[in-house]
């Protein structure tokens, strides 16, 4: 079975799906984004995903295209339709179709919408969490909303890529300061020489990650000291662990930055112990 889009209002096959080529998302990035976790069907972090989606939306001042629970609907229905139980699901927002014109168009323009599913192999991504990745670090080259989640992901494409070609999953950006701000596409931490669980604050030019949130949470509930501090590269090289948050990697153990074997080089018990926890909450929680 082919996969399912849900496009302006339409459950469309994805190979027959399309949007307008004035889509403001096209050629602005005027689009916002969010990626759910899929377990058993269900949405994870339901709250905190349709929570920065209002915030990012508002940010850019475009309407919300439905309400809350007419879009939860359509999130569901989309899932329904494809048959996915373990998976993702991504929802893209934008300012609608419009002549182009960088201002803004009337406000009569409806808001694009598009969500689509996708499959996970749990397995695979277990095995993955198991053997611990690779990251790369780069110079923090992004604008300075960060927080707002849009697809204006070039930079993060780039950084991805070079991830990829050096054989790492993921790029941590590093600014000025030498201070680790988050991945191209998860939040970074670590646990520090002293065994404080760190990562960076949201005073900072980062994405307010969901995952990140939560786990914040969990890892208090679990007893962990947690600090929202940063980190520069050289301590997370000294850290005894290291792994990156997000709705596509969960809690993931970083073993290598820049070739550099991370505390004993594979992943160890506090992330293992947070990947576990998250996961229980999520699926606890999911709608
Ligand atoms: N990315 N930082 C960046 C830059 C991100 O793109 C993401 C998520 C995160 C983690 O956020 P969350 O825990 O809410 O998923 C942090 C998504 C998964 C993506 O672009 O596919």
């Amino acid at each position: 079975m082919g996969r399912i889009a849900y496009v302006n209002g339409r459950f469309v096959r994805q190979a027959d799906a399309v949007v307008g080529i004035e889509d403001r998302g096209y050629q602005f990035a005027d689009a916002v984004y969010e990626v759910w976790a899929l377990f058993d069907g269900k949405l994870a972090d339901p709250e905190g995903h349709f929570a920065r989606l209002e915030r990012s939306l508002s940010e850019l001042r475009i309407p919300m295209p439905m309400s809350r629970t007419a879009l939860t609907l359509v999130l569901k229905e989309t899932v329904r339709r494809n048959r996915v139980s373990e998976g993702l699901v991504y929802l893209q927002v934008s300012r609608g179709e419009a002549p182009r014109d960088h201002a803004f168009p009337g406000p009569g323009t409806p808001p694009a919408v598009v969500v689509t599913v996708s499959r996970v192999d749990r397995a695979a991504s277990e095995a993955r969490a198991a053997a611990g990745v690779a990251v790369v670090t780069t110079p923090e080259n992004r604008w300075a909303r960060c927080d707002i989640k849009t697809v204006g992901l070039l930079p993060n494409a780039l950084a991805k890529q070079q991830a990829r070609e050096a054989g790492a999953v993921e790029a941590w950006y590093v600014d000025d300061l030498g201070l680790v701000t988050e991945g191209a596409s998860s939040n970074a931490w670590i646990v520090d020489a002293e065994g404080v669980l760190r990562t960076r604050d949201t005073q900072a030019n980062i994405l307010r990650g969901v995952t990140r949130l939560s786990l914040l949470d969990v890892a208090r509930e679990a007893g962990l000291t947690v600090e929202e501090r940063p980190f520069t590269v050289d301590e997370a090289l000294a850290a005894s662990e290291a792994f990156i948050t997000g709705a596509g990697t969960l809690v993931l153990p970083v073993v290598r930055i820049d070739g550099r074997s991370v505390g004993s080089g594979a992943p160890g018990p506090v992330a293992r112990r947070l990947r576990q926890l998250y996961i229980q909450r999520a699926k606890a929680t999911a709608v």
